[in-house]
């Protein structure tokens, strides 16, 4: 595995013959756990070469957001990325990746303004901006990207999409705990009594569905006993919405085209989860 820190590096690489092979790419901003992973593997499979990206990227953190603290586990993450089959690691530096006097900016519209994009101003907007330099640099045919993140998936591909890039998004399945918890690097700030409560996520997903399998569809009395379990847990509902699974547009009735998405404050962590009702 080949540990790539510089622009100029990365560039060399993606313009040799070698790079008429399938690329996989894997952004992520480290603390690499069995999600990120996951989706490495997904990559090895699929293409002939994986290039992981670390790069925790200051653009999609707000101001009172978690940026200083954020995880770095850099020496375990390379030991895992290299097991589980990536054979290029690009870890760009924030001079180089965002000079002084940078300027270019990708705002996606609309999509970007609702679920977090609301409760996190200009996420998003650091979010398309940092994968479309990324994908620029490294010239990936495949990117690989986690429902976890069901709206960054959405924008992305929205964004890839009106953009012209070449890159193809493979969208892989959320991992979790055995008990349901939603794998999340951010898990790492919950105490031993935040981690029981941050169940009420997928607990109140498991209600949702249970609910529209029995017959229910009209939105408000399932938000309603999804709202009551997180109360119960005592966190703190930042949105629970059900959206058209594509576009993201709110549903009065759910159907099976419905995606529910929600994000709970467990105390100050901040957790999301997303499910289709099927
Ligand atoms: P990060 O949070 O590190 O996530 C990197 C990738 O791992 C994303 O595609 C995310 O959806 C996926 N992922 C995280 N948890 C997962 C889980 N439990 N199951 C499956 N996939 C999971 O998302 C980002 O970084 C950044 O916004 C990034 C795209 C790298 C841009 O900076």
């Amino acid at each position: 595995m080949r540990v790539i820190e510089t622009i100029e590096e990365m560039q060399a690489l993606t313009q040799k013959p070698l790079w008429n092979k399938k690329i996989g790419f894997v952004p992520t901003m480290g603390a690499l756990h069995e999600g990120h992973i996951s989706l490495i593997k997904k990559a090895r499979e699929e293409c002939s070469e994986v290039v992981l990206s670390i790069y925790v990227n200051p653009s999609q953190f707000g101001e009172n957001e978690d940026l200083s603290n954020y995880p770095r586990t850099l020496r375990e993450d390379l030991e895992k990325a290299k097991k589980a089959g990536a054979g290029f690691v690009f870890l760009p530096y924030d001079d180089e990746m965002y000079p002084v006097g940078y300027g270019s900016w990708i705002n996606v519209e609309e999509i970007t303004e609702i679920l977090c994009g609301k409760s996190r101003p200009g996420h998003f907007r650091g979010v398309a901006t940092i994968v479309a330099k990324l994908m620029n640099i490294v010239q990936p045919d495949f990117m690989y990207m986690g429902e976890k993140d069901y709206q960054q998936v959405a924008v992305l591909k929205k964004m890839i999409n009106e953009l012209h890039f070449k890159t193809k998004i493979v969208t892989c399945p959320i991992v979790r705990e055995e008990d349901g918890l939603a794998l999340s690097s951010r898990n790492k700030y919950l105490n031993d009594d935040e981690r029981v409560r941050a169940l009420c996520l997928k607990k109140s997903i498991n209600k949702a569905r249970e609910l529209f399998i029995s017959g229910e569809t009209k939105v408000d009395n399932i938000r309603k006993e999804m709202e009551s379990i997180i109360s119960n847990a005592n966190g703190v509902v930042d949105y629970i919405e059900f959206v058209d699974k594509d576009t993201l547009r709110t549903k009065i009735d759910v159907d099976n085209n419905t995606r529910v998405v929600l994000a709970v404050f467990i105390e100050s962590t901040r957790l999301i989860d997303n499910s289709d009702l099927r």
